[in-house]
């Protein structure tokens, strides 16, 4: 890692940039190496939830034309417009040591416009540019807690959960990952939604969804438990989905059927108590899946922790009920979380996972020679 050459300052700031999705953010984070005292100096995410909900879901092109409006905003916010534009007017140097910018996975278009700003940051400064893998940022944002990093003892078992992956993935060191376990069609989160959608709730449906199960009966509706008795270590989510929408067919007490789908694409209108029920019953099948699965792994490769991270470990029923299997199952076992606010994409995790690369000491390739890479993989 680089170090400042005074004893006193062997710390390093690190920026963090995210645009793979639907949130721009940037964030500062600073880190003293002898304590490996970690402390948010700045942190800014600019949703685009409201926009995208207006259609259902993320339209890739306006998600990356906002970012494009936003990222220069946040950046500004967090160094300071005169800070930002120094280096060019006087050749200054910065208030941080290197820039740490997702690369990948995500949307092409949405990424390349954090990427493109990550690296107009390295040259104008001179400072490293730190491809960021965004699933091993969502790992990092466990990391971030204090009382997490003090239990941060190797091999770790992930449950990484979010809209687009859901994966079980053992962290042996700081960038040795092995992938144990994968969704072989849609991501937990991607169900979320599309059955959320399908009752008829905003985009992204997974909260609004978590929120109305807390009022609903989990065993009012018998749903699919997908793969949950597969020997492997894969998930499956669409018929669950599927499964939903036959329910719907059949269900006559207050769902009511439309020929053609409403402005939000759905075409069922749920009404009472029984839209509680739909949503408690759906989450207890994809909770079921995801906390046997893990469990299951963890009994097989027997991690120090099991940490659930990514935007669909936002759901208390998730997190308490993982927590309470892996207390029965494997005692010994941690349980760890991110903090709240840091579970859907943000730049600490970003500029977090940065830290994790900088520490492997590996020589970083150039900035001109990076790009973004939508299909990353771990
Ligand atoms: O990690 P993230 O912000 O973006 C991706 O990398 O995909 O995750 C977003 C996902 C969405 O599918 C959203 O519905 C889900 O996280 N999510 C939730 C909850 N909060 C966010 N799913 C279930 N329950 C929640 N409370
Ligand atoms: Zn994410």
């Amino acid at each position: 890692m680089p170090r400042k050459s005074s004893a006193k300052s062997k710390e390093i700031k690190i920026l963090g940039i995210e645009t793979s999705c639907d949130e721009t953010s940037v964030a500062l984070l600073q880190f003293t190496i002898n304590n490996e005292q970690l402390t948010i100096k700045k942190h800014l995410i600019a949703t685009q939830i409201p926009i995208h909900a207006r259609y259902g879901g993320v339209v890739p092109e306006i998600a990356a034309r906002t970012h494009v409006a936003e990222v220069v905003s946040l950046l500004e916010k967090t160094v300071g417009w005169s800070k930002l534009t120094t280096p060019l007017i006087k050749g200054g140097r910065g208030d941080f040591d290197a820039v740490a910018v997702t690369q990948g996975p995500g949307l092409a278009t949405a990424l390349r416009v954090g990427f493109e700003a990550g690296k107009t940051l390295a040259w104008a400064y001179g400072k490293p540019l730190v491809p960021v893998n965004h699933l091993e940022g969502h790992m990092a944002s466990a990391w971030l807690v204090p009382a997490n990093r003090r239990n941060w003892k190797f091999p770790i078992l992930f449950l990484l959960v979010s809209g687009g992956h859901t994966e079980l993935v053992l962290m042996k060191d700081f960038g040795d990952y092995k992938v144990l376990g994968r969704t072989r069609d849609d991501a937990a989160g991607e169900c979320f939604d599309k059955t959320a959608k399908l009752l008829g709730l905003p985009y992204p449906g997974g909260p609004h969804l978590s929120k109305l199960a807390v009022n609903g009966n989990p065993k009012a509706f018998d749903l699919p438990r997908p793969m949950i008795n597969d020997p492997s270590l894969d998930f499956s989510f669409s018929g669950l989905k599927t499964a939903v929408r036959q329910l719907l067919e059949r269900t006559t007490y207050n769902v009511q059927r439309t020929t053609s789908e409403n402005k939000r694409g759905t075409k069922y209108v749920v009404r009472g108590k029984v839209i509680d029920d739909l949503c408690a019953s759906i989450q207890a099948a994809i909770v079921d899946v995801l906390v046997s699965k893990t469990i299951k792994a963890a009994l097989k490769v027997n991690p120090t922790a099991v940490a659930v991270v990514g935007g669909v470990s936002a759901n208390p029923m998730l997190k308490s009920e993982l927590k309470k299997a892996l207390r029965k199952a494997c005692p010994k076992v941690k349980f760890l979380a991110p903090a709240k606010g840091l579970y859907t994409d943000n730049g600490a995790m970003i500029a977090a996972a940065g830290l994790w690369n900088l520490m492997q000491n590996k020589k970083l390739p150039a900035w001109r020679n990076l790009d973004a890479e939508p299909d990353l993989d771990l």
